[in-house]
């Protein structure tokens, strides 16, 4: 195939952004459409069903009006629950998703006390427990459902302050202590929060491994592309990366300079939900 590849990523917000940034570099010469479902964040505290339906009715139309070669859901929550429906959908079409690292986190922790830091949907989900049976049955781990922190990383991307103390409050609970060994790794299972993986180590009560499974997803995405449309080519150009919200409304200013940086321009202010 001679044409660039179309990719749609898609998160509650502008968590997938830690996801897209991470695809852009290995994929770079690509044609990238970002959906930001903010007229239906935050995704944390949706009931299941209605995630399920609401994320189903979105893709029916992104995929129409887009026809994309590959969808990545660059959200644990709505991935964790959602994509088997997806798929079932959509034969044809891949679909990546994002789900909690516990697998990494397993694999490098030294004391054997993980953490997973991520919405509070995505901390119940059978997924999730599953994950844990699977890959972390020889280690403690602490589930911690965040109420706020999504939103913080929200405020922050739109250039708001955010209060160490409110960042602070969030991440303490993954930080457990117990006969002389300590939690020395948390999966950042969430896609909003590697946004705030700075202020994270600055405000940890001691140092621990912050795993961001962006890195992880992006070569996942790039491998189906290389598959069907080959590799990208060496020094390649950005083809179009445009943004949509799904609530029509024009991002302020502080937050389209901080679009501007990921190279993404906003396509439509027509809500789509
Ligand atoms: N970025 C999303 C995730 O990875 C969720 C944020 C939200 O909408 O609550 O889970």
């Amino acid at each position: 195939m001679t044409r660039p590849p179309k990719l749609l990523v898609f998160d509650s917000g502008l968590g997938g952004l830690t996801v897209f940034a991470e695809i852009v570099k290995l994929r770079p010469s690509a044609d990238y459409l970002y959906c930001a479902d903010d007229a239906g964040f935050p995704y944390g505290s949706w009931k299941e069903p209605e995630l399920v339906q609401r994320v189903m009715d979105l893709m029916e139309r992104l995929i129409a009006e887009h026809a994309p070669d590959i969808v990545v859901i660059a959200c644990n929550t709505a991935s964790t629950i959602v994509l088997p429906h997806l798929r079932v959908h959509w034969p044809a079409l891949p679909f990546v998703g994002t789900v909690p690292a516990i697998k990494p986190a397993a694999e490098r922790t030294t004391s054997k006390m993980i953490s997973v830091l991520g919405t509070q949907g995505t901390v119940a989900r059978d997924y999730t427990q599953n994950l844990i049976a699977q890959f972390a049955a020889h280690c403690s781990v602490t589930l911690v459902g965040s109420k706020r922190l999504a939103s913080l990383a929200e405020s922050y991307m739109h250039g708001e302050s955010v209060r160490d103390v409110d960042i602070a409050a969030e991440i303490a609970p993954c930080f457990k202590e117990e006969g002389g060994r300590r939690t020395d790794a948390v999966a950042l299972a969430c896609t909003h929060y590697p946004l705030l993986v700075d202020e994270f180590k600055r405000l940890a009560p001691w140092p621990v491994e912050w795993i961001d499974p962006a890195p992880a997803i992006a070569r996942r995405a790039d491998q189906l592309l290389v598959e069907r449309f080959g590799a990208d080519a060496p020094g390649g150009q950005p083809v179009s990366r445009s943004i949509i919200f799904t609530s029509g409304a024009r991002p302020p200013a502080p937050l389209a300079a901080t679009l501007a940086r990921y190279g993404l321009a906003l396509t439509a202010v027509a809500p789509t939900a």
